[in-house]
């Protein structure tokens, strides 16, 4: 951190006294200081104002306390906030007085929120946050209840318990579910956004509960699907500490929606192969294979399942979370000491905006035989999809397929996803989704779905 140890110039006041200081920062919220003079101050010692020197200019950050810890490096402790606690960080890298209670600003807004909900709306999540509070103490008190139990024994208990009164809990979810999208079924788009913020507000103990959507909630990488989130996805496991965490966590992915996004896995890999089989490369020519938005590319793992299989491809997998792409970098090393054979992978950190905004980007990067994206087309806005899409087509050798992934507007778990988890994205029609073709005229153009029907493809041929 930049200002890690760093000297400030600042003053105590205490009555009408003025106290010079030596101060050195120590943490977002909290000073290293000691006296200018010989006399160290006590423990507990208050002052009226803190103020800092910065760049010419007076901080008056108020009033503030010593908290007396030996030795540290000479100092005598540390200065903490009493009343307005200040962002230190921020007033030394950017002069700003940023307080800690600055949300509270927005506290009315967010209270006088609830004035917006229907009544029925009310009544249905307050009877949905009486029952699930009542099903977690029933489960709570069962993990307490053989918590004593040597571990082994304790996982069979638990997956009984599951299997049994777990199982009747996921059927009571989905009748809640059924009841909550009949309920929003002629909601506008305002409020759906107004009664799922309110939902979400009311229900954020549970939801915390469960693993995948304390995740979709919190967005801990800025956005809902990260590679962490698609692992528990494709995982399909019972995740959690607790009995109550773990149904919490597997209900979501039951969902419809999480089985489109492990069918896309099977379709990429089905799709690729079978081009791979109607392509047969010459012997040391490999298939440039484009995933866009490749996450942690686990369908890799799908396509090079035999030591031949590593010489037919060359993967390039773009991606703008480099989070995203060490998993993927560790899964090829997975599959490449199991197969005792070298994959060729290239790994591109960077974003589908630069992408776009790249000249020369067949020249830059080539042509390749196969494009394809899911996870990343519902995100995306229509005229950036429709100049992805173009992009896209231009890039791909002539003879070359592209797979594109995104959303139905019928996707079923569409409810769930936007009140339970926060996972709000761009569903298509297949008109729309069409429509996106409006930069490229491809020779062949079709639309499928994957088994649930949530989720559909555009597959793209260019004539060869
Ligand atoms: C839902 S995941 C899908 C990952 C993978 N394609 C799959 O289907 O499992 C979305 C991925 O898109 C990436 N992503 C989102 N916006 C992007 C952008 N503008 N440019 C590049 N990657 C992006 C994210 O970092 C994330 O890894």
């Amino acid at each position: 951190m930049a200002q890690e140890g760093l000297k400030i110039s600042a003053h105590l006041v205490r009555g009408r006294k003025k106290i010079p200081i030596d101060a050195r920062y120590n943490s977002k919220y909290s000073l290293l200081i000691r006296s200018s003079n010989v006399n160290p101050f006590t423990d507990g010692r208050k002052f009226s104002r803190l103020v800092i020197h910065l760049n010419g200019e007076d901080f008056d950050l108020g009033p503030c306390q010593l908290i007396s810890e030996p030795n540290i490096d000479g100092y005598d402790g540390r200065l903490i906030f009493l009343e307005d606690v200040y962002d230190l960080q921020s007033l030394l890298s950017d002069g700003r007085t940023v307080k800690l209670q600055k949300a509270f600003v927005n506290l009315p807004l967010v209270l006088a929120h609830k004035e917006k909900i229907r009544q029925s709306f009310k009544g249905y999540t307050a009877n949905l946050t009486y029952d699930l509070n009542v099903y977690k103490s029933f489960f709570d008190k069962m993990d307490a209840e053989y918590s004593t139990e040597p571990r082994e024994i304790q996982h069979f208990v638990q997956e009984a318990i599951i299997n049994t009164e777990g199982r009747k809990f996921m059927r009571f979810l989905d009748d809640k579910l059924n009841e909550l999208e009949h309920l929003v079924a002629d909601f506008s788009k305002e409020e759906h956004e107004c009664h799922g913020f309110y939902f979400r507000k009311q229900l954020w103990n549970i939801i915390m509960c469960s693993p995948l959507m304390k995740r979709t909630n919190l967005k801990p990488r800025g956005y809902a699907g990260d590679s962490e989130m698609m692992r528990m996805i494709y995982s399909n496991d019972y995740e959690g500490e607790s009995t109550f965490s773990k149904l919490m966590h597997k209900h979501p992915s039951e969902q419809p929606g999480a089985h489109a996004v492990r069918n896309r896995r099977k379709l990429i890999t089905q799709t690729l192969t079978n081009f791979q089989g109607n392509n047969p490369t010459l012997p040391r020519e490999r298939l440039k294979v484009l995933s866009v938005a490749s996450g942690a590319a686990v369908e890799i793992e799908d396509v090079v399942v035999l030591p031949e299989d590593c010489e037919k491809y060359h993967f390039i997998l773009l991606d703008q979370d480099r989070a995203a792409l060490h998993e993927a970098a560790t899964l090829v090393g997975q599959v490449e000491k199991r197969l005792g054979a070298k994959i060729e992978v290239d790994f591109l950190n960077g974003s589908v905006r630069t992408m776009l905004a790249t000249r020369q980007l067949t020249e830059r990067w080539g042509q390749f035989d196969f494009i394809y994206s899911t996870g990343l087309f519902d995100y995306l806005t229509p005229p950036v999809a429709a100049a992805l899409i173009g992009r896209f087509y231009r890039l791909l050798k002539a003879g070359g397929e592209m797979l594109i992934g995104n959303f139905h507007v019928l996707n079923p778990s569409r409810v769930y996803m936007e009140y339970w988890n926060d996972w709000v994205i761009y569903h298509r029609t297949e008109e729309e989704f069409m429509d996106l073709l409006r930069d490229a005229q491809p020779a062949e153009k079709s639309i499928s779905f994957e088994d649930t029907g949530c989720q559909m493809f555009l597959h793209v041929k260019k004539a060869g």
